[in-house]
């Protein structure tokens, strides 16, 4: 049973030449950290991933440091704890599956670091599914436990409605409604998915100068060669 479909946006970073929002992958970030690392992990991401797109390099330092990273051996063959570093891996939220799923009434939140790319509609699915909580229809029964969304396959997920208005405060002034923080953290994500995004774009641009121009260069230099040749 497939999820319904879910409306497309017209997401900033879908254009040929258009890169991410960096505005909102900073906004994406905080709800992430605020609201969906309390389960989910997002194994892909380490906090220098985030320099340059999103924070500065003080910035990560300060939230890599506000956790501690189990280290070693050290000389004694010990592990030992330390303070996060930017090169560190955003933390799990739980030790293991085993624990993962006790913790949600036996359901496993997946790892979001590819969700946009894992399922079809990508940040649209995600956006669709954060704010596509509802009363079922009639004659729908949900089991105990399970929450009513048109939008996940078979219509009923463990996973109940996280985002309510006001529930982070931005620095930016943005007003937290559910679809803006549902919008910042699908921005995220697709960022998360694929962190190289705007530098391949940028790269690509550059490239195609670099080619146009070479490209130019050799179809004067045909004709100057040639010259003589012709008639
Ligand atoms: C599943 C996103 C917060 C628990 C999912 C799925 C997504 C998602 C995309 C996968 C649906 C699929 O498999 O197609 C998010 C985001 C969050 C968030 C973006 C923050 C805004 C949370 C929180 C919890 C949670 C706070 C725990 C209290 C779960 C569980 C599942 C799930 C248990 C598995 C559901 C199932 O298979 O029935 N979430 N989530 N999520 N999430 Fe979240």
């Amino acid at each position: 049973d497939e999820g319904l479909h879910p409306p497309e946006h017209p997401w900033s970073h879908n254009g040929p030449l258009s890169t991410y929002d960096h505005a909102a992958i900073r906004r994406g970030f905080q709800v992430y950290q605020e609201v969906c690392s309390a389960c989910h992990s997002l194994d892909r991401i380490a906090w220098r991933n985030l320099i340059g797109v999103s924070h500065t390099e003080d910035e990560v330092k300060a939230l890599a440091e506000e956790h501690q990273y189990v280290d070693g051996p050290d000389e004694n063959g010990d592990m030992f704890e330390r303070p996060g570093k930017p090169s560190d891996y955003m933390p799990r939220p739980y030790a293991n599956d085993e624990a993962a799923r006790a913790g949600n009434a036996g359901a496993l939140p997946p790892d979001l670091s590819l969700m946009t790319k894992a399922r079809h509609g990508g940040a649209d699915y995600v956006f669709a599914l954060l704010t596509g909580y509802m009363d079922p229809p009639g004659g729908v029964e949900v089991r105990e436990g399970l929450n009513y969304n048109p939008y996940f396959p078979g219509g009923a997920i463990a996973m109940a409605r996280v985002l309510f208005d006001g529930l982070v405060e931005y620095e930016d002034g943005t007003p937290a409604t559910t679809s803006q923080m549902a919008k910042d953290v699908s921005t995220f994500l697709s960022w998360a998915a694929e962190p190289e995004h705007d530098e391949r774009k940028k790269m690509g641009m550059k490239a195609t100068v670099i080619i146009t121009g070479l490209l130019a260069m050799s179809l004067w230099l045909k004709r100057f060669k040639f010259a003589t040749i012709k008639t």
